[in-house]
């Protein structure tokens, strides 16, 4: 049975730490698609690295624009950076180094380096000034092209850049899909469960992998149990 629900969050609905339902949407936690995370890393005023633990955000394009696109709140360091230098880089970690990704967390200074001392390696870029994180499986360098808030009087703003080179580690050599998922070890930021009928709800957001490739795709190139193709038969 489906649930119809509306955009107004329930009376019932508690907030598990303040200002929760203020930044992100309740709805988040009840759709609870998982999405690919990754390091946005720039350079604060003074130079130093910066790196910016993010999920909101995905990889768009045609011919040779391929694009990041990114939402981002209006008072981080990365915005203001971005706004600034106009360049970002977009790093994707696998599994094993998460815990450095959320050191990035603990070490948000104005001025300090964050690649260092959350323990990633920085890896200087080929066509931005914004540095790379070298433990990364790929990493795209991107220029800004356009922002906007999300909508008229949010705390969220879109920005899309360009990429103008891109790094691949050794995955990207591997042809099999599973295999290469495999080896990617992407993470995906899973939030906390909400029950909106209820308002029952399981806090802590946490991480998944990707743990099953299925190949659906017959050698006459038709998805198995495709309708069409069955009808003829
Ligand atoms: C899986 C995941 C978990 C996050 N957890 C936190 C968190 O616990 N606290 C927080 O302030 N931001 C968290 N963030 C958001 C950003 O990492 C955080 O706002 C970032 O450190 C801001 O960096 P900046 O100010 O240098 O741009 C999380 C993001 C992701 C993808």
């Amino acid at each position: 049975m489906k649930h119809e629900i509306g955009i107004v969050q329930p009376e019932y609905l508690i907030e598990d730490w303040p200002g929760k339902y203020e930044v992100f949407s309740w709805l988040e936690y009840v759709v609870t698609v998982p999405n690919p995370i990754f390091l946005i890393t720039t350079r604060k005023a003074n130079g130093a690295p910066n790196a910016n633990l993010h999920s909101w955000g995905l990889l768009t394009g045609e011919r040779g624009n391929y694009s990041s696109l990114l939402a981002l709140l209006d008072h981080t360091h990365t915005y203001a950076n971005i706004l600034r230098e106009g360049e970002w880089c977009v790093n994707f970690p696998s599994f094993g180094h998460y815990p450095q990704c959320f050191e990035t967390i603990y070490c948000n200074g104005p001025e300090n380096d964050e690649i260092a001392e959350a323990g990633f390696t920085l890896e200087p870029a080929k066509t931005v000034q914004a540095p790379r994180v070298a433990e990364c499986f790929a990493n795209l360098e991107c220029r800004l092209e356009w922002h906007r808030p999300l909508y008229e009087g949010s705390r969220w703003r879109l920005l899309v850049g360009r990429v103008s080179h891109a790094a691949v580690g050794e995955p990207a050599t591997v042809i099999d899909p599973a295999e290469r998922v495999r080896a990617m070890g992407l993470m995906y930021n899973v939030r906390g469960t909400v029950n909106p009928l209820d308002g029952r709800q399981h806090g802590p957001n946490t991480l998944g992998l990707l743990n099953e490739v299925v190949k659906i795709f017959t050698d006459d190139g038709c998805p198995k149990g495709w309708r069409v193709k069955a009808q003829e038969e």
